[in-house]
């Protein structure tokens, strides 16, 4: 082969990006977190108002930030809309990270954060979980001390589901006087603890927030960030223009005003959340506590049989076992309370 065309030597060197499930469609849909009861109607309906000026310019995210920023109560210049919390993490990585930086993780955790700090050659401080999946606030104090120059924190956390405390979180944060806190609040709704008050007063935190989990918009790949105002500048500055789709600004925007539709689902996920804990706890699984809309637990050996024997029956769950290092554990979205018992039944058999 004739040429030579040389990427960067953190593309040449990275595993190729994990191939995701497809044709997932009409199954039951255990394993991405999404909202298993489609989008709020009303959100479809703005997507139908969409006439074809709206198709042919190129969207206007500014205007759509004015108008979303009440809703969270923030000012327009202390916000960004992003294509997903993930468009989100790529430009805090594209703004704060390149060779010699370093990264501070609790893991497991989102991927997504290695993946981007990789990409930017950062080293990563990682601190784990306890085996009762118990967040470090003691070692990640001590990291904190070495300045690391970001740390990326889901809280509620993916996959462990369990939540830091309001109180923790300004510890952090005080602790972080040189090290940029991101605080991913993707599954905010199901926990109600935020940071997002915070962001006036403080220049070392980063709040992310989408639409793909509580608004049933995974589809559309719409989130936003928030920060002071001379972080969001910087984040900003290094956006592309038309980073979302005309499409998914105005259905965000229809979704967020439907705040009957947010109410019912986060209740009907509550009251599911019980359902498959106690039938779990039945069946003798372990499990850990949830703040989100979706448990963590340890098949123990009877994981990967039991992860295939559901799939092959429609009913499609996340396994963990490469992110604890054994098989077993298995991250289960709730769904509607009847999706829960139709689970639970299937899966009695095979443990
Ligand atoms: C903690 C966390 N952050 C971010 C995301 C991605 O969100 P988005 O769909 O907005 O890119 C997920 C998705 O599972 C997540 O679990």
């Amino acid at each position: 082969m004739r040429g030579q065309i040389n990427p960067r030597r953190a593309i040449a060197e990275a595993e190729d990006s994990p191939a995701m499930l497809e044709n997932r469609k009409g199954k039951l849909r255990l394993d991405m977190n999404e909202n298993v009861l489609g989008c709020s109607p009303k959100a479809r309906a703005a997507l139908l108002r969409l006439d074809a000026e709206d198709f042919s310019m190129y969207p206007e995210k500014e205007n759509a930030v004015e108008r979303l920023a009440p809703h969270f109560g923030v000012h327009a210049d202390e916000m960004l809309v992003t294509c997903g919390i993930d468009d989100a993490l790529r430009l805090i990585a594209d703004v704060f990270l390149e060779r010699g930086r370093r990264v501070l993780l609790v893991e497991p955790t989102f991927p997504m954060y290695r993946f981007y700090a990789g990409q930017r050659e950062a080293r990563i401080i990682s601190l784990r979980y306890d085996s009762g999946m118990n967040f470090p606030l003691r070692d990640v104090l001590t990291a904190l001390r070495s300045a690391p120059d970001v740390f990326f924190l889901a809280n509620p956390n993916n996959p462990t589901a369990g939540l830091v405390g309001q109180r923790e979180i300004e510890e952090i944060l005080d602790a972080a006087q040189q090290t940029l806190v991101v605080v991913d609040e993707a599954y905010f709704e199901f926990s109600g603890v935020t940071m997002l008050r915070e962001i006036r007063r403080r220049r070392n935190l980063i709040v992310t927030r989408t639409f793909s989990k509580t608004s049933g918009l995974a589809g559309l790949r719409i989130g936003c960030a928030f920060a002071h105002r001379e972080i969001a500048k910087l984040l900003k500055r290094a956006q592309a223009p038309f980073p979302i789709s005309a499409p998914a600004l105005a259905v965000a925007e229809a979704a967020l005003k439907d705040k009957v539709f947010v109410r019912r689902y986060i209740g009907e996920i509550l009251q599911a959340r019980k359902i498959l804990i106690n039938g779990l706890g039945r069946l003798g699984i372990r499990t850990f506590p949830s703040a989100a809309n979706f448990v963590l637990v340890d098949f123990g050996a009877r994981g990967p049989s039991a992860i295939s024997a559901l799939r092959r029956r429609g009913i499609l769950i996340r396994d963990q076992s490469g992110a604890f290092g054994r098989p077993g554990f298995v991250r289960i979205t709730v769904g509607t309370s009847a999706q829960m018992r139709r689970f639970l039944k299937a899966l009695e058999p095979l443990v």
